[in-house]
């Protein structure tokens, strides 16, 4: 059962709070190594840029996620009882959803969660218009944290769907949690469709997360103008340079942001000393392999059913049951 905390709220309810993103900032930029979750990259600008990297040649993911979506939905849909509701974390613009979507056509109710009221009310006004019937229930939050489902839809079927490779922004410990508890709010042989890009060559790699046009830099850099912008910040954007770093130990990339001087930068009434050359640490993208990804799920509790991945092995969609023991 869905019960909770967060309370579902429509897509025009307030964005997460101010508090805990201040409290967050604060935190972050008082620690020895300083870092910023990378929940705070998408206010309107920030899902904006990232739409923008979507469609960058160096950005691999989502258009082979998207192909290995379209070859395996049939494969999904033949696994789905009808009537479910599809529960997606982390929707942004939803695009890839519209695969499932027309393919699953006796959905009881779609509802996409994600951070970012702006990109939930985008994608909510563009498939109500696509997919006439639809019925969607947007719900602004966190999904670390316990999201309730419309009582009208509580006692439907559910379908998870975790695209994007967003599960690799969480250390292993953490999606190891994070899926073992969508699984409880899902429901004992519950199912969840995941997308979890692969370890590969980091001359691939980096050029995803540092594109030559810039929007990478941008996108990482837009998380200092927002703090600028909510938390009356003082951070100069010039005074700093986006890094995109293989972590070959911890099969990561890392992004951080360098200060290119010296500087002290305030943030509401505090204040924040930077040398040179020092980082804040803005986001992990971790990068699986096939097999490793099915050993993390299986301690989660999940039985893996299929998976699929692309000719060149760059990304891997799989099919999850929830199955503890
Ligand atoms: N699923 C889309 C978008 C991926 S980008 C795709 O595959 O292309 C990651 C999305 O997750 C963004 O829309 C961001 O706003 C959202 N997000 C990031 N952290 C989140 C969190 N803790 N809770 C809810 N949504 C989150
Ligand atoms: C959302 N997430 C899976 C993206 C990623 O690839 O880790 C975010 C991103 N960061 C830089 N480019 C894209």
């Amino acid at each position: 059962m869905m019960t909770s905390s967060l309370k579902h709220r429509p897509a025009i309810a307030t964005s997460p709070d101010k508090m805990e993103f201040a409290a967050d900032v604060i935190h972050g930029l008082s620690q020895a190594s300083k870092s910023l979750s990378c929940r705070w990259f998408y206010d309107a600008k920030g899902s904006d840029l990232f739409e923008q990297i979507t469609e960058l040649p160096e950005y691999y993911p989502t258009r082979t996620e998207t192909r290995i979506l379209q070859d395996c939905a049939p494969a999904i849909v033949a696994r789905t009882e009808p009537g479910s509701v599809l529960v997606e974390y982390g929707s942004g613009s939803s695009r890839k959803t519209e695969i499932l979507l027309s393919a699953l056509n006796k959905l009881a109710a779609y509802v996409p969660i994600d951070v970012s009221e702006a990109a939930l009310e985008d994608a909510r006004i563009r498939l109500s218009a696509k997919i006439p019937g639809l019925r969607i229930f947007p719900v602004v939050g966190d999904f670390l944290a316990e999201i309730d489902l419309p009582a009208s839809l509580r006692q439907k079927p559910r379908l998870g769907f975790f695209p994007g490779s967003t599960i690799g922004n969480l250390t292993r410990d953490a999606a190891q949690g994070l899926l073992h508890t969508m699984g409880e709010r899902l429901g004992p042989q519950s199912r969840l469709i995941v997308g979890v890009d692969l370890i590969k060559d980091p001359a691939i790699l980096i050029p995803a997360y540092d594109d030559a046009v810039g929007v990478t830099a941008d996108f990482n850099l837009n998380v200092l103008e927002r703090i600028n912008r909510e938390l009356s910040g003082t951070f100069d954007l010039d005074a700093f340079k986006h890094r995109a770093i293989w972590n070959a130990t911890q099969s990561r990339i890392e992004m951080h942001l360098e200060s290119r001087r010296q500087q002290t930068v305030k943030v509401l009434d505090r204040t924040f000393d930077f040398a040179a050359g020092e980082r804040i640490h803005t986001e992990n993208s971790h990068k699986y392999s096939l097999d490793g990804f099915t050993e993390l799920a299986g301690k989660a509790g999940f039985e893996t059913l299929e998976r699929w991945t692309d000719a060149n092995t760059l990304f891997s969609v799989h099919d999850l049951r929830f199955n503890p023991r």
